[in-house]
């Protein structure tokens, strides 16, 4: 049996970890979070695929291409989180679980980082746990595909 496949994608500037604003996301990379996610992925027996990008297209278009090829979609929507009905409109048009990341707590910081256009679509939300997130994630979605292959 194949194996269930996630994407996982992060949006603008979290090419910038370990040096953007270390006080709030930390000290770690993105390929840290990459290689982090691949370590957890061969442990919960996920094929994974990482992605970034600082455009809104872009993210969208890896949506629609992944539409009917992955299994689920842990996503770090970053500041399109909290504008872009787009991204969030390309996340419901896909029939498959979605897990939004944030690495740090949005609800504790400015006010417009309180609204998400991304959480009503999502199955999940993991928020203000570090780049520890993206493992709750994919530990989230492995239970989650184990559930629908067994149902
Ligand atoms: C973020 C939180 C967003 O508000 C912010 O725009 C980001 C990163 C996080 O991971 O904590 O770029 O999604």
């Amino acid at each position: 049996m194949e194996m269930p496949s996630v994407l996982v994608l992060n949006g603008p500037n979290l090419n910038l970890l370990g040096t953007r604003e270390p006080a709030i996301y930390g000290s770690e990379t993105l390929e840290d979070v990459g290689r982090l996610c691949r370590e957890a992925a061969g442990r919960l027996g996920l094929a994974l695929e990482f992605r970034q990008s600082n455009a809104e297209h872009q993210l969208i278009d890896w949506l629609h291409e992944a539409r009917e090829r992955v299994d689920g979609i842990v996503i770090n929507p970053a500041a399109y989180t909290h504008t872009s009905v787009a991204l969030a409109d390309a996340l419901s048009a896909i029939a498959k679980p979605v897990i939004e990341v944030h690495i740090s707590n949005v609800h504790k910081r400015e006010a417009f980082r309180h609204h998400s256009f991304v959480s009503p679509v999502a199955s999940g939300i993991i928020v203000g746990c570090g780049i520890q997130g993206y493992v709750l994630a994919l530990e989230r979605m492995a239970v989650l595909l184990a559930s629908e292959v067994a149902a």
